[in-house]
């Protein structure tokens, strides 16, 4: 039995919390948040846990194996660092850091130390997601040739980050789990439109190594909750909007083909095929992610949403900020 202490409970810490204690082989141990009223409230529902002010009474306690770190961004560095120093296998929510230089140091940190590090890049684990990477897999819709997606909603505005890094860890994750290569190219454009100092609607294109576009919009001002990406390939189209409640993933088995005649006049085909909902299989991604988690620390394997990958997303991210303050 592996012991867990988490580390913040605002709005996302909850959710972990709940997950972890339905795991089989971890006990949910400690809580730390700097909000007393937060725990008191954890404290109903999970009577038997541990709660503290101070999250270091967590990372000193040497019966704790796991730590998840569920606090804001600017935290994630130091909060991931103490505790891998301190022997203790680490679950930080995502972006990793704000930064590729203390990405990069609890990576090699972890590595020296043979602790596991993982990112919460939660809709890797989701069944939408999965099925996905299942089809493009098999070559269905043949080659991919560009993705969209559109993350959007009125809100939640955040004070420390601005809209790419609070929801484009989520696309740039999915995208980089679905397509094999490396991402090659980064474009980014965005606006502050509420508050001066803030991007709050922001445009990321992605190139990556075999040649496939990715379209990402991130909005927090938008009168719509969108959650869509497509990716239309050289055989086949498949939908995912993960606001329907059943039926989240469509493939479309369109495409269109270019002839050309002796005369080099064009012309294209439109092959209309069959569309279809492929069954999901009805599992919480985050219970997937944290069960993961544990069977790599029990197993001493590298996740699949290892540091080095939240790593990835985070040199994305930085790199877009480069750009949108040019
Ligand atoms: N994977 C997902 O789908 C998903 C969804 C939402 C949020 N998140 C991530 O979860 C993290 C937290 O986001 P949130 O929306 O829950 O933020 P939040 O502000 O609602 O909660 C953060 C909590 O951390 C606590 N905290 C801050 N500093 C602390 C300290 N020094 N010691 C102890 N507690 C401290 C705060 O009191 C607060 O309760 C972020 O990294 C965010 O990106 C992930």
């Amino acid at each position: 039995m592996l012991r867990a202490g988490v580390i913040g409970c605002g709005y996302w810490g909850p959710n972990i919390i709940r997950n972890i204690d339905a795991l089989p082989n971890v006990e949910l141990t400690y809580i730390a948040d700097l909000d007393s009223n937060q725990l008191e409230s954890i404290k109903k529902k999970f009577p038997y846990v541990n709660t503290t002010t101070n999250y270091r009474d967590i990372i000193k306690d040497s019966s704790i194996d796991l730590v998840f770190i569920v606090t804001p961004v600017s935290t994630h560095y130091s909060f991931a660092k103490e505790a891998l120093v301190s022997g203790k296998h680490v679950f930080v929510e995502k972006p990793l850091t704000d930064g590729s230089k203390t990405s990069l140091e609890l990576c090699q940190l972890a590595e020296s130390k043979n602790l596991v590090l993982m990112v919460g890049h939660t809709f890797v684990y989701s069944s939408a997601v999965r099925k996905m990477k299942e089809i493009i897999d098999t070559g269905e819709i043949g080659d991919v040739l560009y993705i969209t997606s559109n993350r959007l909603n009125l809100g939640l505005y955040q004070n420390d980050i601005n809209v790419l890094w609070d929801l484009a860890p989520h696309d740039i994750s999915i995208v980089s789990y679905l397509l094999n290569g490396e991402i090659i190219n980064v474009e980014a454009y965005g606006q502050r439109t509420v508050n001066p100092n803030l991007v709050d609607t922001a445009f990321l294109n992605l190139t990556f190594s075999n040649g496939e576009k990715v379209y990402i919009m991130n909005s927090w001002l938008y009168p719509e909750k969108i959650r869509k990406m497509v990716v239309v390939g050289t055989k086949g189209n498949i939908v995912y909007d993960d606001m329907e409640p059943e039926n989240k993933v469509k493939v479309f088995n369109k495409h269109v083909e270019l002839t050309c005649d002796k005369n080099g006049k064009y012309s294209y085909n439109y092959a209309q095929g069959g569309e279809y909902a492929p069954e999901l299989v009805l599992r919480e991604a985050l219970f997937v992610e944290l069960s993961h988690f544990a069977d790599c620390v029990l197993n001493n394997q590298e996740p699949l949403t290892s540091g080095r990958k939240g790593l990835n997303v985070v040199k994305v991210l930085e790199k877009s900020d480069m750009l949108l303050n040019l």
